[in-house]
Order: structure tokens, then C-alpha cells, then sequence
């Protein structure tokens, strides 16, 4: 890390297994695990704006990282970004003759043009307190997950979400000037074809996903409520249940059809998989509505490690696996059961502010304290 959060300058190796970082609030855990998430997504599980990234008073900041599997040398990325403007007024310090651009993100040494390069190189999961959000906030939390897990799952995925976005953007923006007479049904007419060629692709991507979550998420969360609770998850959309990517085309052109006056009224795309959602139920209640605080918690927790491990499933290769603080809030047997799941993959870093026992019986491969951004191995 180069000016990144709050660290300055850092460089260490970290062994596959688990990796255990424990520091005092404020120390720069949740930092690190980002940093290693930007490396993976291109993107701050935190911010949209990534000049928050960098420390404060510095023109430029960076997060870099060589990645092996079974010791082979996986990937090498680079992600560099600019500070503030106003940070770069004030400072003195130039920025790279490289960094010409906002952010410039490198795979293997090579600058890349694209996100598509970059994203499911190195796949990573994170599962931080806040994502408590997936379960009790609204459905764009949930389309989110979805999106970052299926993406670095398929690159093709991400293309098609790309595209899908173009084809939904230009589609709203006719429908606004057709309300002024300014565009015709013509106009129309290939956006709408991209959009439901694309949607089908996305909404048979997304209930396979969910499918495969549903089954480890609910083993998990059997598990780690004591065998006490059931977790179900189901894909609603008005694309949902289609046999193939054609049927739910025509699914979807049916649907546009039959929403075609409320979308010319609103001037706005009021049906497709924009408008997904994925259901999660505890005992067949709504999570989001009638769920416990620490039901709600465990569910969050159960659905991103099964989202890991269908990620090391499917591609035969592991994520790293990041928990960021998650162990505090556990009692000694559930927090010792997700450490046991940790252990299944190539590689994990856990972060704690307090120095639990649990942690310290675990078999772990490295014990580092992080203090006021600097990171020690004990
Ligand atoms: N761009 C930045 N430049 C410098 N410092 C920053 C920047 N962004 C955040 N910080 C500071 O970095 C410190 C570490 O933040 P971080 O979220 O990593 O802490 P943490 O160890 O996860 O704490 P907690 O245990 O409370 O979650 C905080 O004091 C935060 O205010
Ligand atoms: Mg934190």
C-alpha cells in the first residue's frame, strides 16, 4: 500500500491459511481488507469515489498485490488513483508520470483499458459489519451482491451488465423525448431489443447463482444458529423461473409490452431485471422485515461465505476469503465454526479490535498487530 487510508507505506507477505490482523479501532483493519478488495473488484467496498482512497495530504495513492495459487504465480495488479483535487494544490509531491488518468489499474505490468481484464483475476470476498445491509436494506444491496459476486465469477457477466446499463440508459432517455414527441416506437426498438436479448442473459445468471447460494447459505446458517433456523433464498423477478435465455427473452419483451403505457406515462423502463430482487427468509418469514438482529446477522454472514465458497466451487480455484471484524459479535461456538470454514480456503485475513481467545486457539498461519497504520508480525 502507497498512501492508502491511512497507511503510508507498507509492504508485507502473507502466507496461505488464515491470517489474523487484531488492532484497536481507528488502527486501519477495515483499510486493509479494502485494499486488498480494490485489488480484486477495481472497487472500494466503501466509497464510489475513489480519491477518497488516498491518505489525507497526498497527491496520489495505490494498492498493489502478486497474487499465487498453489504457489504459481496467479496475477500481479496495481490500482492507483488520484487524490483530491484540492489535496493536490496544496501539496508539493508530483504525481507518477504514469498516473495521467484519475485511476490507472495494472494487470501483470500492463495498464488495462478495461475492467474486464482486471475483475476475476484474483477473486476476492469480503464480509464486513456492514453487510448487515444485505439483508435489512433495499433491493439495490442485494442486486449489488450479486452483480460483484456473478462478475467475478464470469467476465461475461460483467460485459453483459455493462451493456445492459447502455441499452437501459438510452432506452429511459427515448422514452422521456417520445413523451415530447421527439422519438419514435422506431427509435426504440433496438434498445429494447439489446435490453431483453441482455436481461434474459443476466436473469438466467442471476437465479443460477442464487441457487447455488441457497443450498451452502442454508447449511451454513443451519450450523451456525444451532441447527435451530432455516435460511431460504429465492430470485423474484418477472423473469424468473424462464427455461433459457430465450424463453426469458420472449418473457421479457411480453413484459415490456404489457408495461408499455406506464413506461410511456412515466417516461422510465418500469419492468426488467433492474428490478430484481432477491427474497431471503428465516423460517419463512422475510428476513429484512421480521428477522432478529442476530438472526439478520447470522444470515448476512451464512450468505456471503456460501457466496466464497460457490466461488472456489465453480471456478476450482479459492477466493481470499477477508472477514473484517465479524468475530466479536459471536459467541465462542459460532465464531469458532466460522473460523473452521475459514480453514477451507487457500487463504483468509481476519481482522479483530479485541484479542479474542477464540482467535488465539485457532490454527492460524500469521498473528500481526496493526497500530495507527503500521502493521506487525508478531
Ligand atoms: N483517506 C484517508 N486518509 C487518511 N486516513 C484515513 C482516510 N480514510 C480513513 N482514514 C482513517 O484511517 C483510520 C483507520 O480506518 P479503518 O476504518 O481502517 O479502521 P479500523 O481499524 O477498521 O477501525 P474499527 O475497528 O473502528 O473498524 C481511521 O482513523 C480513519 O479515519
Ligand atoms: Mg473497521
Amino acid at each position: 500500500m502507497r498512501n492508502f487510508r491511512c497507511y503510508q507505506q507498507v509492504d508485507f507477505d502473507l502466507p496461505p491459511g488464515v491470517n489474523v490482523f487484531v488492532g484497536p479501532n481507528a488502527s486501519g483493519k477495515t483499510s486493509l481488507v479494502e485494499a486488498v478488495l480494490v485489488l480484486a473488484t477495481t472497487k472500494s467496498p466503501r466509497t464510489h469515489h475513489d480519491r477518497e482512497l488516498v491518505r489525507w495530504g497526498a497527491t496520489w495513492g495505490a494498492s498493489s498485490g502478486e497474487f499465487y495459487c498453489d504457489g504459481d504465480a496467479l496475477a500481479s495488479i496495481s490500482v492507483m488513483v488520484q487524490g483530491p483535487a484540492e489535496q493536490a494544490q496544496a501539496s508539493d509531491a508530483a504525481l507518477p508520470s504514469v498516473l495521467t488518468t484519475p485511476k490507472r489499474i495494472e494487470l501483470n505490468g500492463s495498464v488495462c483499458d478495461s475492467v474486464l481484464d482486471v475483475v476475476g483475476q484474483a477473486p476476492a470476498v469480503l464480509f464486513s459489519p456492514d453487510d448487515l445491509q444485505l439483508i435489512k436494506g433495499g433491493p439495490k444491496v442485494r442486486r449489488r451482491f450479486l452483480n460483484t459476486a456473478i462478475s467475478q465469477l464470469m467476465p461475461r457477466y460483467l460485459d453483459d451488465l455493462l451493456r445492459y446499463r447502455q441499452a437501459l440508459r438510452q432506452r429511459n432517455e427515448l422514452l422521456k423525448q417520445m413523451q415530447a414527441a421527439q422519438a419514435t416506437g422506431q427509435d426504440l426498438a433496438p434498445w429494447t431489443s439489446q435490453l431483453v436479448q441482455v436481461g434474459a442473459r443476466i436473469s438466467t445468471d442471476r437465479e443460477q447463482f442464487i441457487a447455488a447460494v441457497k443450498q451452502q447459505a442454508t447449511g451454513l446458517h443451519a450450523t451456525l444458529s444451532g441447527q435451530s433456523e432455516r435460511l431460504s433464498l429465492r430470485y423474484e423477478s418477472v423473469l424468473a423461473g424462464g427455461e433459457d435465455p430465450e424463453q426469458r427473452a420472449a418473457m421479457f419483451r411480453e413484459a415490456l409490452e404489457r408495461h408499455h403505457e406506464q413506461e410511456a406515462h412515466r417516461g422510465v423502463t418500469v419492468v426488467g431485471p433492474h428490478r430484481d430482487e432477491m427474497v431471503i427468509e428465516v423460517d419463512g418469514y422475510d428476513a429484512r422485515q421480521f428477522a432478529s438482529q442476530g438472526q439478520q446477522r447470522t444470515a448476512a454472514l451464512s450468505l456471503k461465505l456460501a457466496e466464497a465458497l460457490v466461488m472456489q466451487q465453480r471456478r476450482g480455484e479459492s477466493p481470499v476469503l477477508l472477514l473484517d471484524d465479524c468475530l466479536s459479535e459471536l459467541d465462542p461456538q459460532r465464531a469458532r465454526h466460522v473460523l473452521a470454514v475459514a480453514e477451507q480456503f487457500e487463504q483468509a485475513l481476519i481482522t479483530s479490535a479485541g484479542i479474542d481467545q477464540v482467535l488465539r486457539e485457532s490454527d492460524h498461519s500469521a498473528w500481526f498487530e496493526i497500530a495507527d497504520g503500521h502493521i506487525g508480525q508478531q
